[in-house]
């Protein structure tokens, strides 16, 4: 890597914020564009349906954050708020009744789902071709495969975001620490498919301050407070922060953190995504370009170009 580099920062800078509401509210609005274009063509908005199960707090945050952002999104929101003590079978039937309603192209079922219900049985049951979360058996092949399909949102979000701080990703090499189903495994793949070098980290990886001291772009997914080091970062590394801890404050408040020891990496990383307030709000975004996406090619459409053209795959 030369001095001109863009991963380099500026000697004595700190950290460049990359700004996850600003990006996110970009792609918002080239959904909207994209919806009304595709509803001349349908003849109905673009749907979501939010499947919401149980009265978890911050699953009730994020649902009513969804419902608000894709009808501001000029899409269609239904939601299905149900009990805690839903059957299975009463779950997969819903499921079954949202597959089969043409007027439905995106179905989201909230996570995580109420003690004693299969959550994966309940996401298994939805159809690809409207698996937003991208978290079907069918669409994680697709991935693998490099086939077309619909990717998981979170870390859609975070290849945006790269891609936003550094532009073209080839070639670099990307740590990504944590290996969830949600997160860690399909982020992985999908800096593989941007032409990246990737090396997926987690709890049994060996000197993990030593691994990631080798990222351009590290991603930090393990869902630990704190738990990145400044001493952990290559000076002038892109620094993905997917945490969304909440921690005790000194005066029994509670506050959001991510997993990156914030302040003190600002001197080490190059570009840095706040938490919150960077990836988190991509999470919705790229839902919502995935309605879109679904809604499109459910009826034979291109993508409409206001959102073709942000280059989100
Ligand atoms: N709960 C927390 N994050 C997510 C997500 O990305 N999708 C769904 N369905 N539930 C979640």
């Amino acid at each position: 890597m030369t001095e001109a580099d863009p991963i380099l920062r500026p000697s004595g800078r700190r950290a460049v914020l990359i700004d996850g509401k600003a990006a996110a509210a970009q792609i918002d609005a080239a959904v909207r564009a994209g919806a009304l274009e595709l509803a001349a063509a349908l003849g109905r908005p673009p749907c979501l349906a939010v499947v919401l199960a149980g009265e978890d707090p911050a699953s009730q945050v994020y649902v009513r954050n969804k419902v608000r952002r894709t009808e501001r999104a000029a899409m269609t929101s239904v939601e299905h708020r149900l009990p805690a003590d839903i059957s299975q079978d009463a779950l997969m039937a819903l499921i079954d009744r949202l597959n089969a309603d043409e007027g439905v192209d995106g179905i989201l079922v909230q996570l995580p789902l109420p003690a004693g219900l299969d959550a994966s049985a309940v996401v298994q049951a939805i159809d690809p071709a409207k698996d937003v979360d991208g978290l079907t058996a069918a669409s994680a092949g697709a991935l693998v495969l490099g086939a077309p399909g619909l990717r998981p949102c979170t870390p859609s979000g975070c290849v945006y975001l790269a891609r936003r701080a550094l532009g073209d990703l080839t070639g670099r090499h990307v740590v990504v620490i944590g290996r969830s189903i949600l997160v860690g495994k399909p982020a992985a793949l999908l800096f593989l498919e941007a032409d990246c070098t990737v090396t997926l980290a987690h709890s049994r990886t060996r000197d993990l301050p030593a691994l990631a001291r080798q990222a351009d772009i590290l991603v930090a997914a393990a869902g630990r407070p704190g738990m990145v080091k400044a001493d952990w970062i290559k000076p002038g590394a892109a620094v993905i922060d997917v945490g969304i801890n909440r921690v005790e404050g000194p005066d029994r408040t509670s506050r959001l953190t991510g997993d990156v020891d914030f302040e003190p990496a600002l001197d080490a990383a190059g570009f840095i995504t706040p938490a919150p307030g960077g990836v988190g709000p991509m999470t919705i975004a790229m839902l919502l370009v995935n309605t879109l996406r679904a809604a499109a090619r459910r009826a034979g459409l291109p993508l409409p170009s206001a959102v073709a053209d942000l280059g989100a795959d």
